[in-house]
């Protein structure tokens, strides 16, 4: 594929994303060169152990931080060669965001409905498109019962339900979510990710979730691994698995294999290979032997 249809065909394009950070006397590398492409219309959960690099991720594609090098393309173009107004649309317009913690996601002082409303004044329209887009958006996040109530009379998993709707208010391209079910209980959780997956089947959104919760993750097309600021592997679920995803409980989905798992080969052609697969095949040195054998890769000691 030529670089620019790779750049056309995907909403997303990571390019050997770099983020150092430096404090007073120390500097930490946050990520390591990351790679990655997001179609349009994908749903893609991010894992990966604490410190490996997610949140500095989701925020470089929310255009809140910039990469010390590297690139994001969002629809073909150079995220962060905009000017500084047009990064501002972007953020406000192209992309919605979810945090894990629904007090940043919402003014405690306004109500649900006037929180969904408030985005909209930046798009213009008048004061009854407003109240009606913003009560659709509640309906279809299923809180417009608590249209009237303010964050405070609302459970967590409510205030993310209406958070989720005032990430929808600007009609954004791309939904970003980190750890948006970090502080609900299980079946809060579920009804959350229920909704993360009809957003992206109804409307076609493309919708990146950063979560701990590996049950969200079961339930997702791709789930992407990323270990030291790169991605390590990727899942992929199996094309029988996402037809029956709906019978599927969070009991039985711990029990079959619903994914089948890839290494990342970057473009210089380097793959890394699991401390796990290195340990089942007895590998313990750093000199490994490469054969091509049937038409595979074998890789011994
Ligand atoms: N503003 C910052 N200044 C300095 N170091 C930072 C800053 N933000 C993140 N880091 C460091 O960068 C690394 C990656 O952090 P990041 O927040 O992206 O991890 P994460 O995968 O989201 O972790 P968690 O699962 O705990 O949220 C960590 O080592 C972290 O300490
Ligand atoms: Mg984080």
């Amino acid at each position: 594929m030529s670089e620019s249809s790779e750049l056309k065909d995907n909403i997303l394009v990571c390019d050997g994303l770099v983020k150092i950070y430096k404090t007073e006397d120390v500097e930490v590398l946050a990520l390591q060169g990351l790679e990655l492409e997001i179609a349009r219309g994908e749903l893609v959960a991010v894992i990966g152990k604490s410190g490996s690099g997610k949140s500095t991720l989701l925020n470089m594609i929310g255009g809140l931080e910039k990469p010390t090098t590297g690139r994001i393309y969002v629809d073909g173009h150079d995220l962060f060669a905009m000017s500084e107004a047009s990064l501002v649309e972007y953020r406000k317009k192209t992309v919605g965001f979810v945090w894990q913690n629904s007090r940043q996601n919402l003014f405690p002082y306004l109500t649900a409905l006037q929180n969904v409303e408030a985005p909209m004044y930046f798009m213009g329209g008048n004061r009854k498109e407003r109240h009606e887009k913003a009560l659709r958006l509640l309906k279809l996040t299923g809180i417009d019962h608590k249209a009237d109530s303010y964050p405070a009379q609302m459970s967590g998993g409510e205030q993310q339900r209406v958070a989720i709707a005032v990430a929808l208010a600007c009609d954004p391209k791309i939904l970003l979510a980190d750890e948006p079910t970090g502080a609900v209980d299980s079946k809060t959780s579920n009804m959350i990710q229920d909704l993360f997956r009809k957003l992206n089947e109804e409307l076609g959104l493309t919708i990146i979730i950063v979560t701990h919760d590996i049950s969200l993750a079961n339930k997702v097309s791709r789930v992407i691994m990323v270990s030291d600021g790169k991605i390590s592997t990727e899942k992929i679920m199996k094309e029988e698995y996402r037809k029956n995803l709906d019978e599927l409980t969070t009991d039985n989905l711990a029990e079959v294999e619903s994914h089948e798992e890839y290494s990342i080969m970057d473009k210089a052609h380097r793959v890394q290979l699991s401390e796990d697969f290195l340990e089942m095949a007895g590998i313990d040195t750093n000199k490994v032997r490469v054969e091509v054998k049937d038409g595979k890769i074998i890789i011994s000691k």
